[in-house]
Parts: structure tokens; C-alpha cells; sequence
């Protein structure tokens, strides 16, 4: 059949306006059209496509999920040996590299380009007259594999080369690797299906290259940052790496936005300092950082050793994730009974420090991973975060290892677990402060440096002081003498006396820092100091009513709760008479009056409920307060107002059926309009 010229134009067109689109959208993440008009004209190429089969070609754009699944790759030789990089994992390689370099080329200052070298896989890419003809991933640097049709499917590769006048050969090598985010989402796909997860973004990024099928590779988010030629024809070539990575970015293909061009192996190390504090900001993961030669014909003349070039070298990252041995699950208990098993590790040198602990965060971690004690697992360490243990490598499981059980009763005091939030996940020691585990971390808050700031009272001595019982509660800590400290490990003479001068210093303290010592279940010091302001003495604190407490800016219903709570049990009641009887004491101040009766909402309760147009609750509630009315959070027959937003809840019913008044937002706006106004 004859195409119309008119067709053939057309699909040229469109194309060209894809290949446009998808380089926005993919490349440099900024499209400039939406995606309607996007598969509009995918539709429109697809339909002439359809009519017209001899207008198919290899770059359309409709190609890219095409390919029948294989049932092998075929190999491929490099032309050009794919090489690997000499690696470095300090700075004093970096010096030596840098100098060995200016010694063979004789030059005082050697420009560099810094890349980061990103996790994933090498693969090469090859254009005849700038359309993608082949794709082959790295193998052993002589031989790859032929992934073209996999490759095809990752939309940051262009099937056809940006502009014209292209050269007639040209390999463009780089690396195919996962975002995190990517790499989080295919991992929750796989997991749904029933299928295994990935251990980390690299080994997703090469297992979906090598799916026989490119439908299952098209779905895999795979993106490509190109950095390097391989074999070429071409008349003209860019004279450096900087101005390799501009031309190829020219053409449509994706290069590191972070490529630098730096002068010297002071400024190579100043970028790589600069990268290992990014790191962890970035969207994909990066290993280190590459330093290049910049100049391509010094490359040449530099040449290589053996598999790595002379004018290249990667400078690694400390390694973030490793692998050790499990030497036992434990249980901790934290300060409000909360129990989290933690694994002890062999130790490992990992993220830049030595690990023997990893947190495996709950109960349903452990089953998820199926954790062992025995296994060999991968601990990852990332920044300053608490290391974990990523994936348990089950291959190397000893016969003899048995499932962990959870234990059902505190492992400190013996009380039961009990389990709360979603799906029960956390669980808890139900022992309270007969807990010694509990009453040890209530001891550490407690005289922690932003609570009670009692110098010298670490948690080795705390530790002891519970253990030998000593020290039953807070309160207990003030009755301690030179003689009873000094008998403990670890504690001269001189130290107890220190400890004892501390603790009598400590009595005089302020009321907000007493309320945050006494380590009600999140109140932390903001609230903490919102309570002694608004109050201004415990009395009134003790006797407040949860609705009252309410009435703080920040205080909602679950924090009243557990204050109101917190008061009521006697034995609190008691800790506290008998720390304020051993001398405890901070200044009582007046409460801040905001009921002052000049102000003009001065006596007047007022009850907020559903959501605001145009404000937060909590600035509804302050404003409400600089006008003197007091904010609570539940309507009763002291209520003067109602402030009803969009859906409200069932304080406007029961203000309904009490009678009280009620305003809607615009009634609201209204009134605050008019007192506001000076
Ligand atoms: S240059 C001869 N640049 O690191 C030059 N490699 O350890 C060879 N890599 O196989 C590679 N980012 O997979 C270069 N910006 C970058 C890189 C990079 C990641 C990988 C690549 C290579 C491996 C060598």
C-alpha cells in the first residue's frame, strides 16, 4: 500500500513532537504539555501507524513496549572494553592519585570533573545517525548482554537523538539505576503480589534490566544518567568531559545536574565533602564520587592499567549497608513501658562507625523478616539514622535456627505485654512503675538536663540505684546520702559529694521544668511550659478539668486526657507531696491573665467545632483567647458560644439541644473583624 504523503508527514511530525514532549517530561522533568496532550498525539501516531504499517520505524516513539518476550539475550562484544575505576576510600588516595597524575603529564594544577557515582548499573548505549539501535549492559567489560528492548522501555533514554546532524556511530555510556521512591513502590507492588522484594535500589534496577520480558521491565521506574563515549564515528567530538556531558545533554540524553568542573584535588575533595553531606537529601542513591581528567586527550595520553583508566578514580562513601552475623533478639523497655526488640549484632564497620545493634522496631518487623538468631543479615546504617536490618540473607542460614517468639510478659518484671495502636503493633510492658526497666528510664528523664538538670547522675548510676534498690521512685533521689553513693561502683568519694551538692541544687527549679520532669505521656517541654504559664501553680494544674485543659492552644482531647489522668492516680499524688516535703520548689507565678475584664470576650466560654476556611483551629483558638474568652473543648449550659465550621461534630447537636448560641464562619470572620479592630 501507498502511503499518502501527507500521512508520512504527519507521523514524522508527531514524532518529532513526542520525542520533544518526552524529553521534558523525563529528561529534564519539566513537561510542557499535559498528559492528555501528550497520549492525544501518541493515540494519533498509533491510529497512522495502525493504517499504515510501513510507517512503523525503530525511534517511534510507539515502540518502546513493543518487543515479544526473549527467551535469552544475546551477547554482545564491546568495541570498546567497558572499564571499571580504581577506587579510593580515603583522602589520602585522592592526594596520591591526583599527584601521580601531575607528575606524568607535568602540570602544577590538573582540571577535574567531579561526578557522583550513582548505585546502579552500567550500560551502553548505541545511536546509528541518532537513533537508538542497541542497548547492552556492561557484563565483564568485553562481553555485555543485548537488553535493547528493555532499554527502549526507560522513557529518560531517547530513541532518537535531539537535533540533527548526528554522528554516524556513536556509543553513549552511563548508569540505569532506581530512585528511592521508585525502588519503595515497586518493593510495596511485589510484596502485594506475593512476590520477593528487592534487598536495595541497585540489585531492582539490575534485575528488572534482565527480564526476558520488556512488559515487566516497562513497568519498573528506571531512569539513566549518561557520562562517558564508547566507540564513535564522528566528525567532531567535544575536547573535554564537562563539555561531553553539555553535548549529551544537548542530544536529549539525561546527565548528572550535579557534574562539576573543579580545579585541583583540594576542590575534589571540598565537592566530595560537600556530596557526602547531600547524600542522603538525594532522590536516587550514590556511592561516592568520580573525578575525571577533564581534558579528553590528556585521558588519552594518561591511558590504563589493567581495567581502570589512569585518569579516573572513584572515591567511595563509607559503606552504608553490610553484612554481619545475629547473635541474639532482645527486648527493650523504654520509659512509658513501650518494648522494642532490638537485634545484637557481630560488630560491623558501617556508615562510618562501628554497629553491634540494630532496631527491628516491632513485633511485625521480626515476622516480616523472619529473623533469626544465627542468620547473617544486612544492617544498613544511613546518616545519622538508628541502624537496621534490611533483609535476612537466608542462604546462608544455619539448619539449626529457630522462628523467634515474641515474648508475652515484660522480660524486666514479668508483667504481661500488652498491645495497642494499628494492628497492635505496639507493645508494652503493663507494669507501670513497678517496672524497674520503666522506673530506670523515669529516673533518666527525670533528671535529665532539659527536666530536673541533675549534673553527675548518669544512667550507669541510676542503673545501680534501682538494682540495689535504693531508689524506689523520683523522689527517693533526695534522700540519698555521701555515704549510701559513695559505696557504689564506679563512684569516689569525692564524685558522691558532687552528686549530693547536684541533687540539693536541683530542688530549686522552675514549674515547667518540673511539669516536663515528671514525664507525663506526651507532655513534652512546650506543653510543659504552656501548663505552668496558663496556671501559673501545680494546684491549679492538679485541679484542672480536662476541658479545661483544653483550652490551651496546644492541648487537644488525648493529651487532656492523659494529664487529667496522670493526677488522679494517688501514688503520682504522693511521689509529689513527698518531693515537694524533701525540699523541691520553684517559684509560683500569677496566672497569665487573659481573662482580665477589660478585654472584650473577658468571661465568656466559647466552644470550637468542624474545620475553618480561613484558619487553623489553633489560631481560631489564640485569637479567641487575646479577646479574653476562654476555649474549651466541649460544650456544657456554661457555654456562651458555638463556632460551628464544615462539618461539624457532635458539640453543635448537643449545643442545639442545649440552647446555646451558635455562629457560622462568616458570623465568626464578623465578630473578630469588629473586636480585633483598635
Ligand atoms: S565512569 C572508564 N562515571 O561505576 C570510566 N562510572 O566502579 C568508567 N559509575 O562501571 C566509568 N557513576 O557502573 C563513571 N559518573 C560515573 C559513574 C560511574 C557510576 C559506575 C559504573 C562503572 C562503575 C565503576
Amino acid at each position: 500500500m501507498t502511503v499518502p504523503t501527507r500521512a508520512r508527514q504527519r507521523a514524522a511530525d508527531l514524532r518529532a513532537q513526542l520525542n520533544q514532549h518526552n524529553y521534558h517530561y523525563y529528561v529534564l522533568d519539566d513537561p510542557i504539555v499535559s498528559d492528555t496532550e501528550y497520549d492525544r498525539l501518541l493515540r494519533e501516531l498509533q491510529n497512522l501507524e495502525a493504517s499504515y504499517k510501513e510507517l512503523v520505524t525503530a525511534d517511534s516513539p510507539t515502540q518502546r513496549v513493543g518487543a515479544e518476550p526473549l527467551s535469552y539475550f544475546k551477547e554482545v562484544k564491546h568495541k570498546v572494553p567497558m572499564l571499571s575505576l580504581s577506587n579510593a576510600f580515603d583522602e589520602n588516595e585522592v592526594i596520591t592519585f591526583d599527584r601521580r597524575i601531575r607528575e606524568r603529564i607535568d602540570v602544577d594544577v590538573v582540571e577535574y570533573v567531579a561526578e557522583p557515582k550513582v548505585d546502579g548499573l552500567a550500560i551502553s548505549l548505541l545511536y546509528e545517525r541518532g537513533v537508538l539501535v542497541r542497548g547492552a549492559t556492561r557484563g565483564d567489560g568485553m562481553t555485555g548482554e543485548d537488553v535493547t528492548q528493555n532499554v527502549k522501555t526507560i522513557r529518560s533514554i531517547p530513541l532518537r537523538l535531539l537535533g540533527n546532524r548526528h554522528p554516524r556511530l556513536i556509543e553513549v555510556r552511563g548508569e540505569v539505576f532506581m530512585t528511592h521512591q521508585g525502588f519503595i513502590a515497586l518493593n510495596k507492588r511485589q510484596s502485594s503480589a506475593g512476590l520477593k522484594e528487592f534487598v536495595n535500589p541497585r540489585n531492582a534496577a539490575a534485575g528488572s534490566l534482565r527480564q526476558l520480558d520488556p512488559k515487566l521491565t516497562a513497568e519498573r521506574p528506571l531512569r539513566m544518567f549518561c557520562y562517558a563515549l564508547g566507540d564513535v564515528d564522528a566528525r567532531h567530538l567535544p575536547e573535554s568531559q564537562f563539555e561531553l556531558l553539555q553535548q549529551l545533554s544537548v542530544w536529549g540524553l539525561a546527565v548528572s545536574p550535579l557534574a562539576q568542573l573543579v580545579k585541583g584535588v583540594e576542590q575534589c575533595l571540598a565537592y566530595y565533602r560537600k556530596m557526602v553531606a547531600q547524600r542522603t537529601s538525594l532522590a536516587y542513591p550514590i556511592d561516592g564520587i568520580v573525578y575525571k581528567v577533564n581534558s579528553l586527550s590528556l585521558q588519552k595520553s594518561l591511558g590504563a592499567v589493567s581495567r581502570a583508566p589512569r585518569w579516573a578514580l572513584a572515591h567511595k562513601f563509607p559503606a552504608q549497608e553490610e553484612t554481619t552475623v545475629v547473635k541474639a533478639i532482645e527486648v527493650q523497655v523504654g520509659r512509658t513501658g513501650a518494648i522494642t526488640p532490638v537485634a545484637r549484632l557481630e560488630p560491623v564497620f558501617v556508615g562510618g562507625v562501628t554497629v553491634s545493634n540494630a532496631t527491628l522496631h516491632n513485633r511485625a518487623e521480626i515476622e516480616r523478616l523472619d529473623l533469626r538468631v544465627g542468620d547473617t543479615v544486612v544492617v544498613r546504617r544511613a546518616g545519622d539514622v538508628i541502624p537496621e536490618v534490611v533483609t535476612v540473607v537466608k542462604k546462608r542460614r544455619p539448619r539449626t535456627t529457630k522462628r523467634f517468639k515474641f515474648p508475652i510478659r515484660c522480660p524486666v518484671c514479668h508483667s504481661d505485654i500488652v498491645y495497642e495502636g494499628g494492628e497492635g503493633i505496639i507493645a508494652r510492658c503493663s507494669g507501670g512503675l513497678y517496672c524497674s526497666a520503666q522506673r530506670k528510664e523515669h529516673l533518666k528523664h527525670f533528671a535529665s538536663r532539659k527536666a530536673m538538670d541533675i549534673d553527675g547522675l548518669g544512667d550507669k548510676i541510676i542503673d545501680q540505684l534501682v538494682e540495689v534498690g535504693m531508689v524506689q521512685d523520683i523522689a527517693d533521689l533526695y534522700s540519698l546520702t555521701v555515704t549510701q553513693l559513695a559505696g557504689l561502683d564506679r563512684l569516689a568519694d569525692k564524685s558522691a559529694q558532687n552528686l549530693v551538692d547536684a541533687l540539693e541544687r536541683s530542688k530549686q527549679t522552675t514549674l515547667r521544668r518540673f511539669l516536663f520532669a515528671l514525664g507525663i505521656s506526651q507532655v513534652g517541654e512546650t506543653t510543659a511550659g504552656q501548663l505552668a504559664d496558663h496556671y501559673g501553680s501545680l494546684e491549679s494544674i492538679m485541679n484542672a478539668t480536662e476541658d479545661d485543659l483544653q483550652s490551651l492552644t496546644d492541648i487537644g482531647p488525648i493529651v487532656a486526657t492523659n494529664i487529667f489522668t496522670f493526677f488522679c492516680q494517688s501514688h503520682n499524688k504522693q511521689v509529689i507531696s513527698k518531693l515537694r516535703r524533701r525540699g523541691v520548689k520553684w517559684p509560683e507565678t500569677e496566672p497569665i491573665q487573659r481573662n482580665s475584664s477589660k478585654l472584650p470576650l473577658s468571661g465568656k466560654t466559647i466552644v470550637l467545632t468542624g474545620t475553618l476556611d480561613a484558619m487553623a483551629r489553633n489560631e481560631a483558638k489564640t485569637r479567641l483567647q487575646d479577646l479574653g474568652a476562654k476555649v474549651t473543648g466541649s460544650v456544657s449550659s456554661n457555654t456562651d458560644y458555638v463556632i460551628v465550621g464544615a462539618e461539624p461534630g457532635s458539640k453543635a447537636t448537643k449545643a442545639e439541644q442545649l440552647g446555646v448560641e451558635m455562629l457560622d464562619e462568616k458570623q465568626f470572620m464578623k465578630l473578630l473583624a469588629k473586636l480585633e479592630s483598635p
